[in-house]
């Protein structure tokens, strides 16, 4: 379960660019749910995954995943956090381009200390599911924009993702593809694993257990 108690993020607080991107947003996502988050550009969904990911620090308020309170973790504490329970579906992919798709999957196993046998097999069926399994040796440059978006959700199945935090993962995918993703993610949270999803599209949105939409960082429904 992930808790958002009270949560307030003004960037650049004090100064002329001070920016109020979240004011006091409280939301509590079940684990197994599939939640989608809505809202016009600048609302504060990105700030939101975010802050949910341990990748930022609210300036107020407090966020807990599971037990844990993730919401004052910074430096190494945040990125052993994040290698252990999440898988970060972004904008951009964070793919490493130089390394092989096999490569890129089994980095959070590698992080976690995880032996290269098991490594492999766990990187292998991880790609298998996502229908990707003759596309292991291949160069992240070498692969379609929606293939890449499905190496980065079998990058979080590898590592064994609690929480999968995804940015418009379908904003660059035709309606197939964006479909699909969809569906994946459709098919993990009957695993227990917890989605959420920034979307801009009402149709993802609507296979979803649940919207919250933001409007000038508030949850308006
Ligand atoms: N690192 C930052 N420093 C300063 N201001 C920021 C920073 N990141 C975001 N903001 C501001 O905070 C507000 C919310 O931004 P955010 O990226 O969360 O919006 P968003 O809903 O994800 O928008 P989009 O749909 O365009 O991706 C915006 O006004 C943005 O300019
Ligand atoms: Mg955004």
């Amino acid at each position: 379960m992930v808790r958002i108690e009270g949560v307030t993020k003004i960037y650049n607080e004090g100064s002329a660019s001070e920016v109020r991107a979240l004011d006091d947003v409280n939301l509590t996502i079940q684990d197994g749910e599939l939640l989608a988050i809505t809202g016009e550009s600048g609302s504060g969904k990105s700030t939101l995954l975010n802050l949910i990911g341990a990748l930022d620090t609210p300036t107020k308020g407090r966020i807990f995943v599971g037990s844990e309170e993730i919401s004052r973790l910074s430096g190494e504490k945040a990125a052993a956090f994040r290698r252990k329970h999440l898988g970060f579906v972004f904008q951009g992919f964070y793919l490493e381009e130089d390394f092989s798709v096999l490569v890129n999957v089994e980095i959070p196993l590698m992080l976690q200390g995880v032996d290269k046998e098991e490594r492999r097999k766990r990187a292998m069926s991880a790609l298998e599911e996502m229908g990707l399994k003759e596309k292991a040796d291949f160069l992240v440059t070498q692969l379609s924009g929606g293939q890449k978006q499905r190496v980065c959700i079998a990058r979080a199945l590898a590592g064994g993702a609690e929480l999968i935090l995804a940015d418009e993962p379908t904003g660059n995918l035709d309606s197939e593809n964006g479909e699909a993703v969809m569906r994946t993610f459709r098919e993990l949270t009957k695993k227990g694993v917890t989605v959420v999803v920034v979307t801009h599209n009402m149709q993802h949105a609507g296979v979803c257990d649940r919207t919250v939409n933001l409007k000038d960082g508030r949850v308006t429904e």
